[in-house]
């Protein structure tokens, strides 16, 4: 069973996000809409400062890091690891008014050289090269996304989620608290890309 905070926090999110669906579909212009390949899996709720520095503390965020925030929003993780930590940084999202608003953050933050934000689908995105991958998703897209970053992240990089864990079958290596939110670690092993590979295997 869940603890009880667990699940509250969960329900608090939950609704959080869909008062942020809400919001969106009435504030978004025909425009805005057309303009995405295909619906959110996630709305828009950016990441608090606070929380942002925790989750690129826990994963020991450097210069020498690559960094993939996938459903980056306003760019605000990638935008904060090179400004602060020196790290590169690639931010994806589906939605083009997020991106643009990304890139001029970046511009502003005088980090332009260092990061990249990309329109497109985290499913369908190569985040091969990363140090850390950074989410805010949801459970369950979490749980969707878990073989990906399996396949595609090399042993030793980490992958640092703000609120939701990635299930049962991964439980986290460390976890931070932050002004009420929950910060999860995992790092790519090779029991990981084992794992992946006898799921392909017995998939064909
Ligand atoms: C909860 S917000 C997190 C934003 C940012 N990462 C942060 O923590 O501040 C989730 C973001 O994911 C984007 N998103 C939703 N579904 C997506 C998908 N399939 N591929 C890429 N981005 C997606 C949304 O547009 C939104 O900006």
């Amino acid at each position: 069973m869940k603890p009880l905070h667990c699940t509250r926090t969960i329900t608090t999110m939950r609704g959080l996000f869909a008062v942020a669906l809400l919001l969106s579909t009435i504030g978004s212009s025909a425009l805005a809409q057309d303009q995405l390949q295909r619906d959110l899996d996630v709305p828009y709720v950016p990441t608090r400062p606070a929380v942002v520095d925790k989750m690129l503390d826990i994963a020991n965020v450097s210069k020498d890091d690559m960094l993939f925030d996938l459903g980056s929003g306003d760019g605000r993780i990638v935008i904060t690891a090179a400004k602060e930590r020196g790290a590169r940084g690639v931010g994806v999202d589906l939605n083009p008014q997020r991106i643009a608003e990304a890139r001029a953050n970046a511009k502003k933050a005088g980090v332009e050289d260092k990061v990249k934000f990309v329109v497109g689908d985290l499913f369908k995105t190569d985040f091969s090269e990363a140090d850390v991958v950074t989410l805010y998703l949801l459970p369950h897209i979490n749980v969707k996304l878990r073989p990906q970053l399996w396949e595609q992240l090399a042993v030793g990089s980490r992958v640092v989620s703000h609120d939701f864990d990635m299930g049962p079958e991964w439980p986290p290596e460390r976890t931070e608290q932050v002004e009420g939110k929950t910060v999860y670690l995992w790092t790519i092993t090779p029991e990981n890309k084992k794992a992946v590979k006898v799921a392909g295997n017995r998939a064909q």
